[in-house]
């Protein structure tokens, strides 16, 4: 049997087990979907999002794309951001980064990249907003995973700038967003424990959008 044709038995196997467990597993599921989560990741094949969470089918409504970017001409991400927070009103945003993230680090040299320029350009211009502080670090690997934890920060700013979210968060109080970081060695998620109110406090006069609402 090849790699293609093993991917159906897996899932015959899957089915099967979910069933021996809970004979209406799937029909329950079927019905609706209630997530407290959304989750914005790298697509990185090593970093599986509700593996790594611990979370069944129907927790974690997920987005992934190169180095777990938030760009705001990005239809995708911001339909998916959207969608959780009017529709499915998740209680948590997680922008997961991870250690080791080839974009990232693609990021890191200047280079034509083709096709892959316009995307690597969002993370080009996280290292130019936090340049005093990275080029202060002088070990390489250790610049590379600041510049992964920076993105992750970045990238949650950039969630804290979408109307919906705004508005949802000072109606409800939440969703709140949260910057973590995945090890690849050693499977741990780290909380960069980020504080978003003050984040959101230096950035208020120029993208709060929620009085308009
Ligand atoms: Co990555």
């Amino acid at each position: 049997m090849n790699i293609y044709q093993q991917v159906f038995e897996n899932n015959k196997k899957w089915v099967e087990s979910k069933i021996s467990h809970d004979a209406d597993f799937f029909e329950k599921l079927a019905k609706d979907q209630t997530p407290d989560f959304l989750y914005i990741g790298c697509a990185d094949s090593r970093v599986p999002a509700n593996e790594i969470m611990g979370l069944e089918p129907g927790e974690v409504f997920v987005h992934r794309n190169i180095a777990n970017l938030v760009v705001n001409t990005d239809l995708n991400v911001q339909s998916v951001i959207h969608y959780a927070v009017v529709h499915l009103q998740v209680k948590h945003i997680i922008v997961c980064g991870h250690y080791g993230c080839g974009g990232v680090k693609a990021a890191m040299v200047p280079k034509d990249l083709g096709l892959m320029n316009p995307w690597l350009r969002n993370i080009r211009d996280v290292y130019r907003i936090h340049q005093d502080e990275l080029d202060g670090i002088s070990d390489t690997e250790a610049r590379y995973d600041r510049l992964v934890e920076l993105n992750v920060r970045e990238q949650c700013i950039n969630v804290v700038k979408v109307a919906s979210v705004q508005k949802r968060y000072y109606h409800e109080g939440y969703p709140t967003v949260h910057g973590w970081v995945y090890d690849l060695h050693n499977g741990y998620l780290k909380d960069l424990e980020l504080d978003m109110e003050k984040e959101v406090a230096k950035i208020a006069k120029i993208y709060d959008l929620h009085e308009d609402f």
